[in-house]
């Protein structure tokens, strides 16, 4: 039987989300949802997120664009430009668009953190093991791991999460934060989402042995499993 591209990224997908692990059950996602995230968990969230991914996401990616398939370099370079110019945001909705790093810092400023409690902290061991991962998948192992460790074990799942996200804000945080604080947020929404399909051709495509498939499923696990853990270590800020 031909292999099912839609099958296999599906039996994965779901073997995340029931096994609890997924960004959507994140600790600070949980906590937003109840109203219970604290401005420091917030900002040590987003401390989280900027050593272990943001930060290092031009880097990681200029870095795989040159070893993909010539076909789908448009999709990354496009990806890099959103994240370092804001050119998706300037096509959507014109005007200025910002990098992703600066949307970051907007959200941690309007939490009253001075930037320094972020690009002065001592990246702990799950924040580095995550951004680690990334530079592996980008310089290391087979291409396409990308592809299923980040883009689909990462970067697919930011947009439920960041929507639970969101509706906490919405519901729980009207008091100390208004809707341009959390652009990091709902500009992910929409630019991520855009990334969201063709998983299953891609698996099709490329995924063309067994043994491709599993290393795309173990790199599946992996990424997602990583930046969970960096989410989830985002004790110790305050200022
Ligand atoms: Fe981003």
């Amino acid at each position: 039987m031909a292999f099912d591209g839609n099958a296999f990224v599906d039996e994965m997908k779901n073997e995340l989300i029931s096994s609890g692990r997924g960004l959507r059950n994140a600790t600070w996602i949980e906590k937003v949802a109840r109203g219970e995230a604290t401005k420091e968990e917030l900002v040590g969230w987003a401390r989280q997120h900027y050593w272990g991914v943001t930060y290092h996401t031009r880097r990681f990616l200029s870095v795989w664009v040159g070893r993909i398939p010539y076909e789908m370099t448009d999709d990354v370079i496009e990806n890099i430009a959103e994240e370092v110019l804001g050119t998706e945001q300037k096509n959507l909705w014109g005007g200025e668009g910002k990098s992703h790093l600066e949307w970051l810092f907007h959200f941690t400023r309007g939490l009253g953190a001075p930037d320094d409690v972020i690009k002065l902290a001592t990246p702990n061991a799950d924040a580095i093991l995550s951004e680690s991962i990334l530079f592996n998948f980008a310089h290391q192992r087979p291409w396409y791991e990308m592809i299923f460790g980040a883009l689909m074990g990462i970067e697919n799942q930011i947009p439920e999460a960041y929507t639970k996200a969101v509706k906490g804000f919405e519901e729980h945080y009207t008091d100390i934060l208004t809707p341009d604080d959390y652009k990091f947020h709902t500009v992910h929404i929409i630019v991520d989402e855009d990334h969201g399909g063709g998983m299953d051709e891609l698996a099709e495509k490329y995924l063309d042995t067994d043994e491709k498939r599993r290393s795309a499923r173990a790199a599946y696990f992996a990424g997602a499993e990583s930046a969970r853990r960096c989410w989830d270590a985002f004790d110790g800020v305050k200022w």
